[in-house]
């Protein structure tokens, strides 16, 4: 373990340093306010660490992902969503009969309370399903009420996992006003979340293995990112010892916001709008180049990812084969092609080390599968969900694990004297 110095006002301060198994060197500031009255600033987090973590590496400069050291590329291959939850959570890539064993579980509780069908009933139409999604995980707290209890703890990760699919499946049939359409326990975790979504009373549903195999690539890709937004609410939620349900909702409603998950949608309205202007997509990278306009190109840039994003690559390819396998012939996928190559080449994106990133071919792969625009960031908050729970459960069981508490260095007026209402 090294030292850093650093030095202010004539006083040096020496500050250990931390060194992961990737040998990424962290400096500890943890005792350096008390040593010396400073904090450290940096607006956004782009510098620093949060935590210490097991669970997920990325190196953004190389496009490296690997979840529990195994490399996302043979994950996205070979693996089940179902696995790459039991790995995330537990650490280890389970045995056979330790998979059986969590299908079963998450089989069986998918099933919702029946009182929760009224929750829905008093949505509007046009409620977004991602706020029916958070506000329906809250409300599985006040169903299981125990949920802060440590050994109740990997039987609400049972739940949670079990029951969000059904929830986005309701909340996306409450909008298009058909019937509810219950879990099926004889269907695998992804088979039953498509039959949820697609099935009708009227006619038996018969389930497409290509959108099958597409949605389970899809969640493993999106499984987890590390301290990202929506994973940093969930730890810093979690951090008061606020339970399972309740921090999972605070993430989704980060996970909303256009510049996080919700960009996937954003990206699908951008790229309808390219064709309904002719095809246009140098105007639009003109666009983004104006700072003046407000306009980004959604799908591209990241925070940690410099050279291109592992999982665009894969879903890049993805979007070929799914559209070619269902026969779907989509302008937008064009679009999104020739855009990505506009923008590849063009100094602005190249100097800000700009690239696809995860959400800009998802959209195009989920419309394919007929999952409508307004549900794929409810399908990312679906991917995620082993992700966040792993973060929250690690966080929870690591003894050093404070709660979350940052510093500001405040701007505002200083001491000033109160003034009646009468005499302003
Ligand atoms: N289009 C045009 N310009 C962009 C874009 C973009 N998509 N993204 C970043 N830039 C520019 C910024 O204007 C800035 O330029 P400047 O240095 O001249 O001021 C520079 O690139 C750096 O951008 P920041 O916003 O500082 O980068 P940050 O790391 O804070 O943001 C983010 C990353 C939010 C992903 C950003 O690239 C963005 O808004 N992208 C579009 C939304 C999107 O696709 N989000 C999904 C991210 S992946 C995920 O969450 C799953």
């Amino acid at each position: 373990m090294g030292t850093a110095k650093l030095q202010y006002d004539g006083k040096e301060y020496d500050l250990p340093t931390v060194v992961g198994t990737e040998d990424e060197v962290g400096i500890d500031i943890s005792k350096f306010r008390q040593q010396s009255g400073l904090i450290t600033l940096d607006s956004g987090y782009g510098n620093t660490g949060s935590c210490q973590s097991d669970i997920t590496f990325i190196n953004g400069e190389k496009g490296i992902l690997r979840y529990r050291g195994y490399p996302i590329e043979q994950i996205a291959r070979r693996g089940s969503f179902s696995e790459v939850c039991y790995l995330l959570i537990y650490g280890e890539l389970p045995s056979r009969q330790q998979l059986d064993e969590f299908n079963e579980g998450l089989t069986y509780h998918s099933m919702l309370h029946e009182d929760m069908k009224k929750l829905f009933e008093g949505y509007p139409p046009t409620a977004h399903p991602m706020a029916i999604l958070s506000s329906m995980v809250t409300s599985l707290a006040t169903y299981y009420p125990h949920s802060h209890q440590e050994d109740r703890i990997d039987l609400n990760i049972l739940r949670l996992l079990s029951k969000a699919p059904t929830i986005a499946a309701l909340s996306y049939k409450k909008s298009i006003g058909q019937p509810f359409i219950y879990p099926r326990n004889d269907l695998t975790y992804t088979e039953n979340f498509l039959h949820m979504m697609f099935a009708v009373p009227a006619e038996p549903y018969k389930l497409n293995p290509v959108v099958e195999r597409a949605l389970n690539l899809l969640l493993i890709l999106h499984a987890d990112h590390e301290q990202n937004c929506s994973t940093s609410t969930v730890r810093m939620v979690g951090s008061s010892h606020a339970n399972l349900y309740v921090s999972i909702a605070a993430g989704i409603s980060a996970l909303w916001g256009p510049l996080h998950g919700g960009a996937n949608q954003k990206v699908i309205e951008m790229l309808k709008m390219i064709h309904e202007d002719g095809d246009n997509y140098q105007k639009y990278v003109d666009l983004a180049k104006d700072k003046s306009s407000g306009f980004r190109l959604m799908g591209f840039g990241h925070r940690v990812y410099k050279n291109f994003d592992p999982r665009a690559k894969i879903l890049k390819q993805a979007a070929d084969d799914v559209l070619e396998d269902l026969g779907v012939d989509d302008p937008l996928l064009e679009i999104a092609l020739n855009l990505e190559q506009v923008a590849l080449k063009d100094e602005f994106f190249v100097k800000r080390r700009l690239y696809p990133n995860v959400d800009f071919y998802s959209g195009i792969i989920y419309s394919a599968m007929g999952i409508p625009t307004k549900m794929f960031t409810v399908m990312f908050a679906l991917g995620r969900l082993p992700g966040w729970i792993a973060q929250w459960k690690e966080m929870r069981e690591d003894p050093k694990t404070r709660i979350n508490r940052p510093r500001q260095i405040y701007t505002g007026p200083t001491e000033r004297e109160y003034q009646p209402i009468e005499d302003r």
